[in-house]
């Protein structure tokens, strides 16, 4: 700045001029009402209806945190803190879900004391607001853009201190996951699921608090993230992307907070790891409508499982019914429907949907869609309505003698009966 006088009185009359008048008309900070002002231009006017948050915020006739929860500035901002100045400032934006359209500019970053913004639920579009190369506001501990027509590649959200839980999911966002994101410290709960993104996961091992991670129904490839994860993960939602290859046992194994994994409606093949029967959290597993082959036995034979629901639904899986599975003892709802499974039902099993030698009973049993034959074990024929839900539907079960028969599915072959013995499996 050029400097047009010497003296040392114009800067302090200066300093007097701006602060005096502005502290007597003006609660807010002025930076955060044009911050605020910024935010209501970007929204198009037409889609903010009256009796929304945003059809009460009148610049003309209000102070915006002074007028908070007043008729003018009714709703959408909370300022809990004042600056040194004794400005007040705004501390939360949290639009209504009215339907508002139009974008979002990155003037909403110039809010320093922010520690929450939640746009969700309307239909705002056009990119991410793009954070400043300062970094998003210190404060900031909420991020939410969760449905809406967002649009472009996730920006780096680098240099964000507090920044606990960013909700980017159900909008049209594509490109890849930046690797940055890995770099926010505090970093507790990750939604992205429900957009377009593509390329591999990147490594958020770094992120040492996150527990949460939502990138469903998605275009993400590679491999399973193999050593990706922190090991304070507790729940993994992957589904519906295109990851392919093995699950490797140890990144399994790695992951000793896992509670609930959801890796269904991708191109993973292999062997279902062991570690996933001896794990010492995990409580839901759904790898359904993936390619696996086969089930590995774990070393103890699931005893000290804690799987509550395991779901290898709609794979390749064949082989003779894994007896172990049901020697899981708190393992309450199995699908193994449209498989390749052969031979008969075990008996442990059968005796777990009357519930025996105190493991939890089967609630549900899904075995429909495989090659299963031989007779149906006596506790599955007798149940009564209400009780637990068993499907064998599929099977030559009920059409085949109650002799050993090989059959092929019908679910897969509609048309073909039961047979003798045929060792071509489809
Ligand atoms: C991680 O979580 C712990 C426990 O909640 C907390 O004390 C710590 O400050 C968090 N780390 C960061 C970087 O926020
Ligand atoms: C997702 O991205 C792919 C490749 O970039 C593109 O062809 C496709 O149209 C996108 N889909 C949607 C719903 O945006």
């Amino acid at each position: 700045m050029a400097s047009s006088h010497p003296s040392l009185c114009s800067p302090l009359l200066l300093l007097l001029f701006l602060v005096t008048p502005l502290t007597v008309t003006s609660k807010t900070f002025p930076g955060d009402t044009e911050a605020l002002k910024a935010v209501k231009q970007g929204v198009d006017p037409r889609s903010i209806p009256s009796g929304s948050c945003l059809s009460t915020w009148d610049f003309a006739v209000a102070d915006p945190c002074d007028a908070a929860f007043s008729p003018r500035f009714t709703c959408g901002l909370r300022c809990d803190t004042s600056d040194a100045a004794g400005f007040l400032r705004v501390t939360e934006l949290a639009l209504d879900p009215a339907g508002y359209s139009g974008s979002i500019t990155p003037s909403v970053w110039s809010l320093p004391f922010l520690e929450s913004l939640e746009l969700a639920d309307n239909s705002l579009a056009g990119a991410v607001p793009l954070p400043p190369p300062a970094g998003l506001p210190p404060r900031l501990r909420r991020l939410s853009l969760s449905r809406n027509a967002f649009s472009g590649e996730i920006p780096g959200f680098s240099a964000a201190p507090a920044l606990e839980e960013l909700y980017l999911d159900n909008n049209l966002l594509s490109g890849p996951i930046p690797p940055g994101l890995a770099t926010l410290p505090a970093l507790r709960r990750l939604e992205l699921q429900t957009n377009n993104l593509t390329g591999e996961i990147p490594d958020l091992g770094p992120l040492q608090n996150l527990t949460f991670l939502d990138a469903s129904n998605n275009a993400l490839s590679g491999g399973f993230p193999s050593g990706k994860f922190p090991a304070s993960v507790v729940e993994i939602s992957l589904r519906s992307n295109r990851l392919e290859g093995e699950i490797p046992g140890a990144a399994v194994a790695a992951l000793p907070a896992l509670q609930v994994m959801d890796l269904s409606h991708n191109g993973l093949s292999g062997a279902v790891p062991g570690a996933a029967f001896e794990h010492p959290s995990l409580e839901q597993l759904t790898l359904a409508y993936n390619r696996f082959e086969s089930i590995k036995r774990p070393g103890d034979g699931g005893l000290v499982s804690r799987l509550i629901a395991l779901d290898l639904g709609h794979n390749r899986l064949g082989g003779f019914l894994p007896a172990f599975l049901g020697s899981m003892p708190r393992l309450s709802a199995l699908s193994l429907e449209d498989n390749r499974f052969t031979g008969m039902i075990p008996a442990q099993y059968a005796v777990r949907v009357v519930g025996a030698w105190g493991a939890v009973p089967f609630a549900r049993l899904i075995l429909s869609g495989n090659y299963l034959s031989g007779p149906v074990p006596s506790p599955l024929v007798g149940l009564k309505e209400g009780s637990a839900m068993v499907n064998l539907a599929d099977n030559c079960l009920f059409r085949c003698p109650p002799e050993f028969f090989f059959c092929d599915g019908g679910r897969q072959k509609p048309s073909t009966t039961c047979r003798e013995f045929n060792p071509v499996i489809p």
